[in-house]
């Protein structure tokens, strides 16, 4: 069998901070366990927000040309994905939404194009999520996993594992929490192995 291949998204502003650090640390467990990874750090690419136009209804293709066509490839063709995002206002940081909500031009051609059934939506493809906040609040994750549930399902991913951590602000604070960064690799190698069994049943 060919090795897996994982898209990782970086979906915090900061390129050293507490989501990035743990999710190089995944992307690392990944490839010791055999998958080949490609990173994407939202920060970096050129990505409208969703301008509601509904150019998608035609075709699903979304009419705003950037470089969501290239990140939606990239991830559409990944049998999983490692996304990290740290909690901004009790969901995921904009740079985050902005690509799910570009998404919603799939969610058209799905739904209202091809008008697939809810449960005929196949979730063979697998996620891991990282989240990261500075408070310890019992629901500081509840909106961000709201979220990110529909947006799986429109991407047709299963959430195989996430691993939220609270109380981690500043830049580097997850440093303090060797634990963490070993839990992250260990569930990038463990993710690897995961894919791999699905892609057998
Ligand atoms: C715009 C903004 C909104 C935030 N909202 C929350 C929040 O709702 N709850 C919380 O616990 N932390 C919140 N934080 C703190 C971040 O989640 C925290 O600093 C986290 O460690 C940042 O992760 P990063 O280093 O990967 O960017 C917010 C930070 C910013 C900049």
């Amino acid at each position: 069998m060919d090795n897996p291949k994982i898209i990782a998204i970086y979906g915090s502003p900061r390129r050293e901070g507490n989501t990035a650090t743990l999710l190089k640390k995944a992307v690392e467990g990944a490839r010791d366990g055999g998958a080949e990874v490609e990173e994407i750090v939202l920060r970096d690419l050129k990505m409208s927000p969703c301008l509601e136009i509904y150019g998608c209804k035609n075709a699903g293709e979304c009419r705003l040309k950037d470089d969501f066509q290239t990140a939606r490839d990239q991830i559409l063709a990944a049998q999983g994905m490692m996304l990290a995002s740290p909690v901004f206002f009790y969901t995921v940081s904009a740079h985050t939404k902005i690509l799910m909500d570009r998404f919603q031009s799939l969610w058209v051609k799905k739904y209202w194009i091809d008008k697939t059934h809810k449960d005929q939506s196949s979730s063979r493809r697998q996620g891991l999520f990282i989240a990261v906040g500075a408070t310890k609040g019992k629901k500081l994750f509840d909106g961000i996993l709201l979220s990110l549930k529909y947006f799986f399902d429109v991407i047709d991913m299963s959430l195989w594992k996430s691993l939220l951590y609270r109380g981690l602000d500043f830049e580097g604070d997850v440093l303090k929490f060797p634990e963490y960064l070993d839990e992250a690799y260990e569930a990038g190698r463990e993710f690897v192995g995961a894919i791999k069994t699905e892609l057998i049943e």
